[in-house]
């Protein structure tokens, strides 16, 4: 079994690469191993364990570690016998997607159009698309805790205490407009829009675990400002969105198989770059943690 003291941290960019060392996940895990893992997770808010080759029961019980794991509310994207796993995927097999071939193509933090948005998602590099020798389909990170505390005192005086609104119906029509109607999983997308009212969460976050104040905003969900109609609000949410995302804060995670990548739905956001075909193959697999209410 790894011990705790065997883990080592290697930053790789700023805030938030961190990769963790030492843990292999495909063998028992000491308690402590399992403790040491989450205190780094909580630090960094996204961490990547390398090389890793596990079965989707080892990733659904190393998960559980942080928490109750969420169906992803779409069923035919789930992995047959383990629906605690949310496929994303851009491959076809006997006609049928076998995953979600356009998750998360836009700025955001999963389930954040829900009450209580999952606290984190494990994603584990099965395929990834190559040419010409380089990666494709990255990830990016975005530190909404760094974005936070690095804005002016007068802009943190108008965002704090504040609620927005957060829309999945919103997003959908946004999507669709942009890549169409029939794209992969728009039409799911439409049918799940009924399930998910308007929900109101706190513009900046209180991190349940760090208390650390976290900029929440997801591009194209996060549509309304409470106590600023509706051009001013849009306007300090893109605003706010563009100071996230500045290059200071973001980390491109470039993928390799066997990553297991940790992120935070609060302390990140992320993006997902759609920069590869139809036939370069990607194949992820996702866990999701339970989050609480926001504060
Ligand atoms: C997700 C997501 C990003 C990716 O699964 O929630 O946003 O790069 N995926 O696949
Ligand atoms: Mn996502």
């Amino acid at each position: 079994m790894a011990s705790a003291t065997e883990i080592e941290i290697v930053h790789v960019n700023a805030p938030l690469g961190h990769e963790v060392r030492g843990v292999d996940l495909s063998r028992p895990l000491a308690a402590r191993t399992v403790e040491a893992v989450e205190r780094i997770f909580d630090m960094y808010g996204v961490i990547t364990l390398r090389g890793q080759t596990i079965t989707p029961e080892q990733h659904i019980a190393f998960s559980r570690h942080f928490g109750a794991l969420e169906r992803y509310p779409i069923d035919r994207f789930l992995l047959p016998g383990h629906p605690e796993i949310f496929v994303v995927s851009n491959i076809v097999e006997d006609g049928r997607a076998i995953g979600m071939a356009d998750a998360g193509r836009v700025w955001h933090s999963d389930m954040h159009f829900t009450a209580t948005p999952s606290r984190c998602s494990l994603l584990y590099a099965r395929e990834v698309p190559m040419r010409d020798g380089r990666a494709l389909g990255a990830t990016l990170f975005a530190s909404t805790a760094a974005a936070y505390d690095a804005l002016p005192r007068d802009i943190k005086a108008t965002v704090d205490g504040r609620r927005a609104l957060n829309s999945y119906s919103r997003y959908v029509e946004r999507r669709s407009a942009k890549v169409g109607g029939g794209k992969s999983g728009q039409s799911e997308r439409t049918k799940q829009a009924d399930q998910h009212p308007d929900v109101w969460h706190p513009l900046v976050r209180t991190h349940p675990r760090t208390g650390r104040k976290c900029l929440y905003i997801s591009d194209e969900v996060t549509c309304a400002v409470e106590g600023m109609g509706e051009t001013e609000g849009e306007q300090l949410l893109k605003e706010l969105l563009a100071h996230i995302t500045r290059p200071e804060f973001v980390y491109t995670h470039e993928w390799r198989v066997g990553d297991l990548l940790i992120w935070d739905n609060c302390s990140a956001v992320h993006n997902a770059i759609g920069d590869y075909g139809p036939d370069e193959r990607r194949l992820m697999h996702r866990t999701t943690v339970a989050g609480g209410p926001t504060f």
